[in-house]
C-alpha cells in the first residue's frame, strides 16, 4: 500500500492521508523533542506556552466527557502545558496555538472497548486556529455538534467518527469551516437529510457520512465539488436517482461508494466519464436499466461493486478490458445473456469475480478461456494445449445459479485459486481429471449440474480443500480410497449422485452425517450401514 502511494502520490487516497496524519500526531512537538535530548538547548527561544484562551477550551472539552476509559483526559491536568504534555493536542511552536486535536480511542482486544462518554462542548468553538479536530471510536459522545464549531475557519480536516452523535448533519455549522478539505461524520447516528450547503465547501476533497441514518435525494449544490476525490455515503437510507453530475462535474472522484441505500433508477452513463474512478461500490440498492456500454473506458477501475439490484440486459463486453480490475461482483441482478465472449487481453489483474445469481448463459470452458490471459504456446505444448491458465492473482470465482453449459476445461498448474463456485448451473461434461491443480483451492462448489463420469481419484492431492459439494451431478463409480489422505477437509456432499461403493473409512468421510450420501446408487460404510459381504 504505501509503496504504491509513494509511486502515485495523489489525494484520492484518504488511508494514505489518514496514515500521515496519525504518524504526525503521534511525533513529539519538535520543542519538546529538543528539551528531552538537552541539545541545542541554548540557543532556543523557550517554548511559547499553551495560549491561555485555547486551555480553556481544551478543559471545557474535558468537562463535557463525563467517563474517559481511555486515559487520554488524564493527561490533561491543571498544569499550564497544554502544547507539551496534553495527549493529543498540537500546538504551534511559535504562537502556542493549539492546531490540532486528535483523539483516538486506542485499540483493546475485543470485546473489551476504550470509550468517552458525554457530548462535545461548545468550547472546542474557541480552538480558533485549529487546522485538524479528530474524535475518532469514542463510541459514547453524543448530542450534536455545537453550532460553535462554525468558528473554525481554519479547519481543513474533521473526523467526528464512531460515536453517537446525532440529530441532522449541521449544514450551516459546516459551512462556516471555509477552509475544509476532509470531512468524515462515519458511523454516528446522524439523521434527516444531507445538508445542501456542504456545496459551498468548493475545497472539499473527501466526504464520508457513511454508516448513519440519512435519507432523502443527494442535494444538486454538490455539483460545485470539482476537487471531490472520495465520496462515501454508504450504509444510509439515501434515496432517488445517482445524480448524471457525479460523472459530468465531480471528475476528480477516485471513490464513489452508495452501498446499502435506497437509490433507484439508472446508473447513469456518466460515470463512464470519470477517468479517476478505481472503486465504484453501488451494491445492495434499487438499481434498474441496463449496465453502460462504456463501462470498459473507465480505465482505472480497480474494484466495481454492483451487486444486489434490479440490473438487466448483458454485461457489456468493454468491462472485459479493465486492465487494472480486481474485483468484480454483479451477483443477485436479472443479468441475461452469454458470459463474455472470447478477449484478447483477459482480466490480467482480477483477484475475485462473482456472476452468481443471474440468467447468464454460455458455455464454461469458453468463459474460463476469455478471462485467462493470452498465452505462447510453448515448445513442447502438445501436453497442456487445452488446458486453460487462470489469471495468476484469481482467488475468488463464483459463477453459481445461473444457465451455464459447457463442460469444465483441463486447467494448467500455477493458479492461486481458492474458491470456486460453480453449482446451480447446467454444466455437464465430467470432473476434469486436472482439477487436482488448482492446488490452493479450499472451496470447491460443482453441485447441481449435470457432471457425469468418474470421480477422479488424483483429487485427492487438493490438500487445502476444506469444503467439497459434489452433490446433484450424475456422477457414478466410487468415491476413491485416496480421497481419506485430504486432511484438512471439514464439509462434504455426495448426495443425489449414482454412486456406489465403500465410503472412506477416514475423517471427515465417515463421520458426515448420512444426508451427504443420501439418493446414490449403493454406497455403504459409515455413517451408512456397513457394506454387505459379496
Ligand atoms: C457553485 O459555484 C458557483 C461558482 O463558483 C457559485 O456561483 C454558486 O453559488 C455555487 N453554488 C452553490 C450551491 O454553492
Ligand atoms: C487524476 O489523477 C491524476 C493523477 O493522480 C491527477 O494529476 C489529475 O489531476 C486527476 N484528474 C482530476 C480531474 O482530478
Ligand atoms: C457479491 O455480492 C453478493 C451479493 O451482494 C454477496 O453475497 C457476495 O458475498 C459478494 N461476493 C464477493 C466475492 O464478495
Ligand atoms: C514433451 O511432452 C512429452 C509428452 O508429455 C514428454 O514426454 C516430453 O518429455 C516433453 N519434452 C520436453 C522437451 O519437455
Amino acid at each position: 500500500m504505501a509503496m504504491q502511494v509513494s509511486k502515485k502520490p495523489r489525494l484520492a487516497a484518504p488511508s494514505a492521508l489518514l496514515l500521515l496524519l496519525a504518524v504526525a500526531a503521534l511525533l513529539p512537538p519538535p520543542r519538546a523533542e529538543a528539551g528531552h535530548d538537552g541539545a541545542g538547548g541554548d540557543d532556543e527561544p523557550p517554548p511559547t506556552p499553551c495560549s491561555p484562551a485555547d486551555r480553556a477550551a481544551l478543559l471545557g472539552f474535558k468537562a463535557g466527557v463525563t467517563v474517559d476509559t481511555t486515559g487520554i483526559l488524564a493527561t490533561w491536568d491543571g498544569g499550564d502545558d497544554c502544547c507539551g504534555a496534553w495527549e493529543g493536542v498540537s500546538c504551534d511552536a511559535a504562537t502556542g496555538r493549539v492546531v490540532a486535536l486528535q483523539l483516538e480511542a486506542p485499540p483493546l482486544p475485543p470485546p473489551r472497548r476504550s470509550y468517552m462518554e458525554g457530548a462535545l462542548s461548545a468550547s472546542l468553538g474557541g480552538l480558533e486556529f485549529l487546522e485538524t479536530l479528530v474524535i475518532r471510536d469514542m463510541a459514547r459522545i453524543g448530542g450534536a455538534i455545537p453550532a460553535s464549531l462554525s468558528r473554525l475557519s481554519r479547519l481543513k480536516q474533521l473526523y467526528l467518527e464512531g460515536s453517537m452523535l446525532a440529530g441532522g448533519v449541521p449544514g450551516s455549522v459546516l459551512s462556516g469551516m471555509a477552509s475544509l478539505q476532509y470531512l468524515s461524520l462515519a458511523g454516528n447516528r446522524f439523521e434527516g437529510k444531507l445538508p445542501p450547503e456542504l456545496g459551498s465547501l468548493s475545497g472539499l476533497v473527501q466526504i464520508n457520512l457513511a454508516g448513519n441514518r440519512l435519507s432523502g435525494e443527494v442535494p444538486p449544490s454538490y455539483k460545485n465539488l470539482s476537487r471531490l476525490a472520495y465520496l462515501d455515503l454508504s450504509n444510509n437510507l439515501l434515496s432517488g436517482a445517482i445524480p448524471a453530475f457525479f460523472g459530468q462535474q465531480l471528475k476528480s472522484l477516485a471513490m464513489l461508494d452508495l452501498s446499502n441505500n435506497g437509490f433507484s433508477g439508472e446508473i447513469p452513463a456518466s460515470l463512464c466519464g470519470l477517468r479517476n474512478l478505481t472503486d465504484l461500490s453501488l451494491r445492495h440498492n434499487k438499481l434498474t436499466g441496463v449496465i453502460p456500454s462504456q463501462i470498459g473506458s473507465i480505465s482505472s477501475l480497480n474494484s466495481l461493486s454492483i451487486d444486489s439490484n434490479l440490473l438487466v440486459g448483458s454485461i457489456p463486453e468493454s468491462l472485459f478490458g479493465l486492465q487494472k480490475l480486481w474485483n468484480l461482483n454483479l451477483s443477485r441482478n436479472g443479468l441475461s445473456g452469454s458470459l463474455p465472449p472470447g478477449i484478447r487481453h483477459g482480466l490480467p489483474s482480477l483477484v475475485s469475480m462473482d456472476l452468481s445469481h443471474n440468467h447468464l448463459v454460455g458455455g464454461i470452458d469458453h468463459f474460463f478461456r476469455s478471462i485467462s490471459p493470452a498465452r505462447r504456446l510453448t515448445k513442447n505444448a502438445s501436453s497442456d494445449m487445452s488446458a486453460i491458465f487462470l489469471p495468476r492473482q484469481l482467488q475468488h470465482l463464483d459463477l453459481s445459479k445461473n444457465s451455464i453449459t459447457g463442460a469444465l476445461p483441463e486447467f494448467g498448474a500455477g493458479a492461486s485459486l481458492r474458491w470456486l463456485d460453480v453449482s446451480g448451473n447446467a454444466i455437464g461434461g465430467q470432473i476434469p481429471s486436472s482439477v487436482w491443480r488448482l492446488v490452493g483451492l479450499q472451496r470447491l462448489d460443482i453441485s447441481r449440474n449435470k457432471i457425469r463420469g468418474t470421480i477422479p481419484a488424483s483429487m485427492a492431492a487438493m490438500a487445502s480443500l476444506r469444503w467439497l459439494d459434489i452433490s446433484g451431478n450424475a456422477l457414478v463409480g466410487r468415491i476413491p480410497d485416496s480421497f481419506a489422505r485430504m486432511a484438512r477437509l471439514r464439509h462434504a456432499s455426495f448426495r443425489g449422485n449414482k454412486l456406489c461403493g465403500k465410503i472412506p473409512q477416514a475423517r471427515p468421510f465417515n463421520l458426515l452425517p448420512a444426508a451427504a450420501y443420501a439418493g446414490n446408487l449403493c454406497l455403504c460404510g459409515k455413517p451408512l450401514p456397513p457394506c454387505r459381504q459379496i
